[in-house]
């Protein structure tokens, strides 16, 4: 696979995050992941909008599962933990939950406002393997863009 030149993902998503609206901004952030990377079934937001608990927010993919509770799946440990989940094959975790049959490996990057969990990232690849420690950088990279350049508030 092409090595993904994330710097120059930064400088685009820059360009592109022209409001300080968290719902336009993770519209276009989501969109934006989808179109410049290879080999992705599901792109999306779940937000923290009641305690330990994910909404699902704005995305790309098939319609996915909704709620998600902090004590359930990838997302919920992200959530729980506050740390990236990089995970080579779902099908190794035992409380994965399947919204999309054809994803296979996941990678979701916690999004923290003021030391509060705001909502997490969550990408998703039907390739085993997809996720290197250089694509979960470049993501988080990509994130504290969006955190500079959104008004976010944590529940
Ligand atoms: N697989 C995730 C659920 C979200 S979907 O992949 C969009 C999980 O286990 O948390």
């Amino acid at each position: 696979m092409a090595t993904i030149d994330y710097r120059l993902l930064v400088r685009q998503l820059e360009a592109l995050l022209d409001t300080r609206d968290w719902l336009t901004n993770s519209a276009q952030t989501c969109a934006f992941l989808m179109q410049m990377l290879d080999d992705l079934n599901w792109v999306g937001f779940y937000l923290q909008r009641s305690p330990r608990m994910l909404s699902l927010g704005p995305f790309q993919g098939k319609p996915a599962c909704h709620p998600i509770p902090f004590d359930k799946g990838v997302c919920g440990a992200a959530a729980r933990t506050r740390q990236a989940q990089r995970i080579d094959d779902v099908h190794a975790v035992a409380d994965h939950i399947a919204c999309d049959a054809a994803s296979n490996a996941e990678l979701v990057i916690p999004i923290m406002v003021n030391d509060s969990l705001w909502g997490v990232l969550d990408l998703d690849s039907p390739t085993v393997g997809r996720f290197t420690a250089e694509d979960q950088a470049g993501i988080e990279a990509l994130m504290a863009v969006f955190i500079a350049h959104t008004d976010l508030e944590a529940v």
